[in-house]
């Protein structure tokens, strides 16, 4: 089978988030499975374009508004990430240093998608599977079945991929002259609630839909961000499908980034030295048990409350723990981080900023991964920390949900909690110290959780037997 991911990140080429580690991971999965997955997404300016060989592929041109637009595809030489990597570069809009936060966003991304679609009417064989990734994609099934120049693709099945449905594209109808002519009749299909909003397009348009993980798709129905009626609707094509993690880039038995490599045997001993590495780094103390976040600074993950229960967790815990945060987002979260550092010196520290690097080095030393996520559609952080060996500390939802048991259960392994509250996370704190006391449990766990398999080869197939569908 033949498949081709659009998406707007990829991991290694750029990643803000999750979406980039999966586009960058599930199509090499499928490769191995014995299918073509390819990625085509846009050329920004960042570094891997740069340190990587391209051959031009194709050259074409687009109207847009009142533009023209020349775009170009190029292809990477080696196939060094395991599939066929095109980018798509379209001069003065997406030849740019960040992914996204620009204002001219819709612009970008409706160029990006017309130039994918553009490029594929011309193709003599066509795939058979276009798998679209959130909002900055999911206009392409429209744009394949109802504009009248692509109507040569609208035989050709499409899934949407949602990783996040709090963020959908919004655009007012004045800009509908950004996609191209389509069918009138046809305008209810972009449309949700007076605006066009690409998410809600892509659901009604795709041939299935699929959600980073079942208990997702469950919530979708009460609260996604205004579309919940549509999810309701549409529910009969919806799939809540697991994300895996990449365990070639994720394996501390085999990590480049890690002072000591180690597995289930020699843990103990080797989890203590990258703990004291990273310990001495930010003047922490490796006798005590490492807290860490990891993630953007942002409301959707509850940074906001960081900053409080670090603070009472410090005060009515005497000090018996250290926190280390990693992240950048929302930038009054990140003053407020900035400053607690001060206050709590040797107990406290963050690094304000996206590190790969130290991500690595943060799983393999630390001891237990906070995420109190109020929206978690899967969650990768928490599965990276297990496969590190680091128990997570995680509120029930979403994908945090169908990774993490509780100890205190039958097999349990994590530890859980309700709300996203100051005081139901300082609870959580509280348990995972009284946990860390017994440390024959605590390694027990440890060892267990680095065993649970939460790879790709699972999920990969279960998107093959979807598009099979
Ligand atoms: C988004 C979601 C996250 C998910 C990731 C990959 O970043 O917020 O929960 O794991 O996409 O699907």
């Amino acid at each position: 089978m033949e498949i081709i991911h659009v998406s707007a990140e990829c991991y290694p080429v750029a990643k803000a988030g999750g979406l980039g580690d999966v586009v960058g991971a599930l199509p090499k999965y499928q490769n191995k499975l014995g299918h073509i997955a390819k990625v085509v997404m846009p050329m920004y300016r960042t570094k891997f374009l740069y340190e990587n060989s391209f051959d031009v592929v194709h050259k074409g041109a687009f109207g847009l508004a009142h533009y023209w637009f020349d775009y170009t595809i190029i292809k990477e030489r080696t196939n060094k990430l395991g599939f066929d990597l095109y980018l798509v570069d379209i001069y003065g809009i997406l030849d740019r240093e960040r992914i996204y936060g620009y204002d001219d966003d819709s612009l970008r991304f409706t160029a990006f998608q017309i130039a994918v679609v553009d490029w594929m009417s011309q193709w003599n064989h066509h795939p058979d599977i276009v798998h679209v990734h959130d909002h900055q994609a999911a206009l392409i099934p429209f744009m394949m079945q109802y504009c009248y120049a692509y109507q040569n693709l609208s035989y050709i099945k499409t899934i949407l991929t949602i990783h996040n449905a709090e963020y959908q594209g919004w655009m007012g109808w004045e800009k509908a002259n950004y996609i191209p002519h389509w069918d009138p009749w046809k305008s209810g299909m972009l449309e949700w609630d007076n605006d066009i909003n690409p998410l809600a397009s892509g659901i009604k348009c795709a041939a299935k839909v699929s959600t980073v993980s079942p208990g997702y798709l469950q919530e979708l129905m009460h609260n996604a961000n205004g579309l919940e009626m549509l999810f309701e609707y549409e529910r009969g094509k919806c799939f809540g499908i697991l994300n895996g993690i990449d365990t070639d880039v994720w394996n501390p038995a085999d990590d480049f980034f890690i002072q000591e490599d180690y597995n289930t045997e020699n843990f103990k001993q080797k989890k203590q030295i990258n703990k004291k590495v990273l310990c001495d780094q930010f003047n922490l103390d490796e006798t005590k048990p490492l807290i860490i976040f990891i993630g953007r600074l942002v409301g959707e993950k509850a940074a906001d409350l960081l900053p409080y229960v670090i603070s009472d967790s410090i005060y009515h815990m005497e000090g018996k723990m250290n926190f280390l945060i990693l992240g950048s987002g929302e930038w009054w979260i990140e003053d407020q981080l900035q400053h607690l550092r001060s206050h709590f010196t040797g107990y406290y520290h963050s690094q304000i900023q996206y590190n790969e690097k130290l991500s690595h080095q943060m799983y393999a030393g630390a001891d237990f991964l906070l995420m109190p996520s109020r929206v978690e559609p899967c969650g990768l952080n928490q599965m990276y920390a297990m496969r590190y060996g680091t128990i997570p500390i995680v509120r029930r939802t979403g994908g945090l949900n169908d990774t993490v048991k509780d100890f205190g259960d039958e097999g349990g392994y994590g530890i859980c909690f309700n709300d996203a509250t100051v005081g139901d996370i300082t609870h959580s704190i509280y348990r995972a110290m009284q946990l860390y006391e017994q440390r024959e449990r605590t390694h027990e766990i440890r060892k267990q959780i680095m065993q649970i398999d939460n790879s790709w080869e699972r999920s990969a197939k279960i998107y093959i037997n979807l598009y099979n569908s």
